[in-house]
């Protein structure tokens, strides 16, 4: 089929590449012509795993090309795939600006030839689509179209396997034309049996924001019941497995840690709060894990502060990993952004290291942080560690040449990456989230 995805950014690039993997042909139009001028040159502009090598391979076999010619590839297209950014409003109410959504409908109604499904892949509010459909009817009354709602459920960092092995597919669709076109954009994933999951648009939509809504909700109880742990000594790791063993509950996401971060958890929780107070309901589940995390952040400083002895002021500080999660160069609301300034202003010296986030990471942090080539010179006369993000090569770090390193030996393991055990038998004091 031909396809054409509007927005290169995270996930416009990752879906369409991934749709020309299944062999459709795929444009992917930005209006931002550098960024295209770079694609085009095989320049990728974030890091995900495996991206590079599979937009290569698609780009060679021609089914996969970036243009700044919006006209030429809404005209082709069966399928047109909206995958602008919605983040969060900057009026700072919560709810997801729509501009890029409504924007991009409008400049793609005069060029729509033939039958075209309008896709919405980008998170938005239940009755964007709707709207969607009204901007396209105002721009271009004789246009042959219907939209439709496609919610991705890719995690940063394991974005081409989540697209290639989903879990589930939800299609929010209410005609049979635009669900046909919508069944043979997924048919690759027939044979493996994706369940498709059938909704009308606004369910769809919403599905999208309570699936992140839930999953954020299940963090914040671990985190809470980590704190817990700390207060009475008890082991959060056993206690998750113990109750993540009951199928009702899942093991997936009971890890605690610095609070969660990135680009949809935190902005999502908070538009499906604004989605239901316009209805006037509170969604209080949310709104507690929201309040919840911003809490956890608080807290590892308390803890960083309390394992320093009391006082950051003057003590060296080496923190491993600065991304909101491994495997991504995104420090978007990552808890480093919270923790770090906080440590600082404290007058404490910090020495970081990220595999690939620094970068980035110059571009939102406070001036003062010195970055390092690796680990080990990070830790260099420190008087504490903060594991922060739980990259693999922090996962075996050699504990002994790190203690030969440091000032004094406090680890503090936000990741509960170690176990207590191994960490003090290398002389040091373990400072775990729910375990010690
Ligand atoms: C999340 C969802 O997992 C995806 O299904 C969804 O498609 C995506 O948002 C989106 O809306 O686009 P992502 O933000 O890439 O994906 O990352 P996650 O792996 O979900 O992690 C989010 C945050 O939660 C990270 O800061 C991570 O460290 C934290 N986390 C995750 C925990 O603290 N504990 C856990 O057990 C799991």
């Amino acid at each position: 089929m031909q396809l054409t995805m509007i927005g290169t950014g995270y996930v416009g690039l990752v879906t369409g590449t991934c749709f020309a993997e299944f062999g459709h042909h795929v444009t992917c139009v930005d209006k931002d012509k550098s960024k295209i001028e770079q694609l085009c040159k095989g320049a990728i502009p974030i890091y995900e795993p495996g991206l590079d090598t599979l937009v290569a391979k698609n780009v060679r076999e021609g089914r996969l090309q970036f243009t700044s010619n919006l006209e030429e590839a809404v005209a082709e297209a069966e399928a047109i795939f909206l995958a602008v950014g919605t983040p969060t409003s900057r009026r700072g109410d919560g709810y997801a600006d729509l501009t890029y959504i409504y924007q991009a409908s409008k400049e793609i109604a005069p060029h729509l030839k033939g039958y075209t499904v309008i896709i919405d892949k980008s998170t938005v509010p239940t009755g964007t689509a709707s709207q969607v459909e009204r901007i396209i009817k105002e721009n271009n009354p004789t246009a042959d179209f219907d939209v439709a709602s496609n919610p991705e459920f890719l995690r940063e960092g394991a974005a081409i396997a989540d697209f290639m092995r989903p879990d589930r597919v939800v299609i929010g669709v209410e005609t049979e034309r635009a669900e046909e076109t919508l069944r043979s954009i997924y048919q690759p994933l027939f044979l493996q049996e994706t369940p498709i999951v059938k909704t009308d648009i606004k369910t769809a939509e919403l599905t999208k924001y309570a699936a992140n809504a839930f999953l954020a909700a299940k963090i914040s109880f671990i985190n809470e019941i980590a704190l817990l742990c700390d207060t009475i000594g008890a082991d959060v790791i056993a206690l998750a497995k113990g109750i993540g063993m009951d199928g009702r509950i899942g093991s997936k996401f009971l890890h605690p840690g610095p609070g969660y971060g990135g680009s949809c958890f935190p902005k999502d929780t908070l538009a499906l709060m604004r989605i239901a107070q316009e209805h006037g309901q509170n969604l209080r589940i949310v709104e507690a894990t929201v309040e919840v995390n911003a809490a956890q952040k608080a807290k590892m400083v308390k803890k960083i502060r309390d394992a320093v002895g009391g006082s950051e002021a003057g003590k060296t500080i080496a923190v491993l990993g600065l991304t909101f999660k491994p495997e991504t160069d995104d420090m978007r609301e990552s808890s480093a952004v919270t923790i770090l300034p906080a440590l600082l202003e404290k007058g404490a010296k910090i020495k970081a290291h990220d595999p690939f986030g620094m970068e980035e990471a110059k571009k939102v942090m406070p001036p003062g942080i010195i970055y390092t080539e690796n680990a080990y010179e990070a830790c260099t006369d420190a008087d504490a560690v903060i594991l922060m993000t739980e990259w693999n090569q922090y996962r075996a770090l050699d504990l002994n040449r790190l203690a030969g390193l440091m000032r004094n030996h406090v680890f503090i393991d936000l990741r509960n990456v170690y176990t207590p055990k191994t960490v003090k038998a290398a002389g040091f004091q373990y400072i775990g989230v729910g375990r010690s």
